[in-house]
């Protein structure tokens, strides 16, 4: 079943991704959370990859979006929190691996290093794409499991 809320945040590097990708998903149906940053003035990517992993986690949103620069930063500050799982995404393919085998919740790209259309393309396949469960299920399992 399609999520219904969408999450999305970004820093300033990521601020004209964030926005494309905004619009095709209001395109798709899914209401559209806007965690900002609303302008091109520098932030700090931690703020935002905290603000949406807390809308993540506190269920605000389903799924979530994360961009940055080169999408390492914003990824690893929604990694330090239980139960998001952020997948630092480059093409379709690695958006379709890391929801079927990881269960990923959030899409986390980089502006300065993926073209407008592949970001596009992963993003449509991220939200396509079901979890494959099964023997996947307990490696997942075992990644809160093991969190401190
Ligand atoms: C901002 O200059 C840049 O460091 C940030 O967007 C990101 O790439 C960090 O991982």
């Amino acid at each position: 079943m399609k999520p219904k809320t969408v999450a999305v945040a970004s820093d300033h590097a990521g601020i004209v991704l964030k926005a494309a990708l905004a619009e095709d998903l209001k395109g798709l149906g899914y209401t559209v959370l806007d965690l900002g940053p609303a302008t091109a003035d520098p932030v700090d990517y931690p703020d935002f990859g905290h603000a949406l992993a807390q809308s993540v986690t506190a269920g605000d949103a389903e799924i979530g979006v994360a961009v940055c620069g080169t999408g390492i930063g914003i990824s690893i500050t929604l990694n330090r929190h239980r139960g998001v799982r952020a997948a630092l995404c480059h093409d379709s393919l690695s958006a379709r691996l890391s929801r079927q085998h990881n269960n990923a919740n959030v899409l986390a790209l980089g502006e300065r290093l993926i073209g407008i259309e592949t970001a596009r393309d992963a993003l449509r396949t991220f939200l396509e794409t079901p979890f494959d469960g099964g023997r996947h299920e307990a490696r997942v399992d075992k990644i809160d499991r093991g969190a401190s």
